[in-house]
């Protein structure tokens, strides 16, 4: 079992890279299957949510070549379609994107309920509505998902709840049903934008994407593409978080600063200052900070996934932050572990109130999710004293070489293998 084990009150200073973003790759490379001819795909992140998402490519008959470190060539014609079991869609919840994938070019697709990170009900009910209004028969039987379609026709299809992965889903069913497909109330994140840009550039015919309203009509062929992927919007604001919890000063490279803004104007907020290039943003943190109000909203709103490193950083604020969840029931899972760290934090459904201490103090934590483990990172790297963070496997989907990146940053920290300690209940069990 691997940890990090970190030493905070280091001050980050330099330069750091941003890799592709997780969530464009985890639906672009799925998407490819769409095409009729190869495609190849650059900026991808070295992280296990792409690991897996091509191993299940390949295992299905893609040929798959890495070009390089960052790029994939990915032949789609030999794919066969196969089902994907529980082992696989147990370990990431992008597994749903082959459902709308494999529909759109088989008109049929098998594949278990997703996992993913643990943040409370997370039901794919809009999934299946949008796959049924295209034509498809949809049942769930001992765990699988599965569709069916004599033909997939284009149709009006307004979400009940603004979903990413329905949007994204729906957009691939979409993309070779015959006629006009209509999405309203369509997620508007930078990944589904991104990925209808891929699709278009492989001859789809995709309007609207990053607006409430996403067209799509159906075309017979898709062929083979050279796309690039976003930078990921969650990266650049964790290092921005990350500058900010340790009072460094860096440059983020790579990043579209536009998609920032959100993350940008919370930091300005609590007394962080922020610099923005073309494709650059300088984090110069203060000595002190204010609190602040968070609420967690669909883009452009602050983004759900940043909730957790920004509350890191407001542990350390004066006076008291207010943070909302409103996309999912129960993302507050890493309290518990910031409060080890001295944190004073109190959390009632899905409000959060901070009440800022002068420093955390480095703790054994655990993280119980991707962006848990990413702000307990934050808070070990500010925080005085030693910290060992367990289960870090939810950091390494998400994130490409988190720890070489920060060490290039000057911060303390390293990856050390070890068992993980007995916990006090295993401990009453063995008394
Ligand atoms: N929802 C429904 N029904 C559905 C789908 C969603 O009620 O059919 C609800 C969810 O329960 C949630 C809300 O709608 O309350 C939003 O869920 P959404 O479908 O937008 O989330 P997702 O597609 O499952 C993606 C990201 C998440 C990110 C959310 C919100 C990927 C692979 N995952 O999840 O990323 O938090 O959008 O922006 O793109 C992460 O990267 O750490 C992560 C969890």
């Amino acid at each position: 079992m691997e940890k990090y084990v970190i030493k905070g009150g280091v001050k980050l200073s330099g330069e750091v890279n941003v890799s592709g973003a997780k969530n464009a790759v985890v639906a672009i490379l799925p998407a490819t299957i769409l095409s009729d001819e190869p495609c190849v795909i650059e900026n991808i992140p070295n992280i296990s949510d792409v690991t897996i998402t091509l191993q299940i490519m390949r295992e299905m008959g893609a040929k798959i070549r890495l070009l390089n470190k960052t790029t994939v060539e990915i032949d789609p014609r030999p794919l066969m379609n196969m089902s994907i079991p529980y082992d696989k869609a147990k370990l990431m919840r992008a597994t749903t994107y082959f459902l709308g994938t494999l529909l759109g070019r088989f008109h049929s697709a098998h594949v278990s309920m997703p996992g993913g990170c643990n943040l409370g009900d997370r039901p794919i009910d809009q999934h299946l509505k949008c796959f049924s209004a295209l034509g498809a028969q949809c049942e769930i039987d001992g765990g699988m998902i599965n569709l069916r379609a004599d033909k997939l026709v284009g149709n009006q299809i307004f979400f009940d709840k603004n979903s990413v992965g329905a949007t994204i889903n729906g957009i691939m069913a979409a993309v070779k049903a015959e006629g006009l497909t209509v999405i309203e109330n369509a997620a508007k994140e930078p990944h589904v934008v991104d990925l209808a840009n891929c699709l278009n550039s492989m001859g789809a015919d995709i309007i609207g994407a990053g607006t409430d309203v996403i067209k799509i009509r159906g075309v017979r062929e898709l062929h083979g593409t050279t796309y690039s992927v976003i930078p990921d919007q969650i990266e650049a604001g964790t290092f921005m978080a990350a500058a900010a919890a340790t009072r460094g000063n860096i440059l983020i490279k790579n990043v579209i600063p536009k998609h920032l803004e959100p993350i940008t104007n919370k930091l300005l907020k609590i007394g962080v200052q922020v610099e923005q290039y073309d494709d650059a943003v300088r984090v110069i943190g203060g000595e002190n900070y204010v609190g602040t109000t968070i609420k967690t909203q669909p883009h452009p709103g602050f983004p759900t996934d940043m909730q957790p490193q920004m509350s890191a950083v407001l542990t350390c604020a004066k006076g008291a932050s207010m943070v909302t969840e409103s996309i999912f029931d129960n993302r507050f899972r890493y309290v518990d572990e910031l409060r080890r760290m001295g944190a004073n934090i109190s959390v009632e459904g899905r409000v959060a109130v901070i009440e800022g201490v002068e420093r955390l103090k480095g703790a054994p934590v655990k993280s119980t999710d991707l962006r848990a483990g990413a702000a307990l990172i934050v808070a070990a790297l500010g925080a005085e004293g030693t910290s060992d963070i367990y289960d870090i496997f939810h950091v390494e989907r998400g994130y490409e070489n988190m720890e070489m990146k920060l060490r290039n940053l000057g911060a303390n920290i390293c990856k050390v293998d070890e068992t993980e300690p007995v916990s006090d209940d295993a401990e009453k069990k063995a008394i």
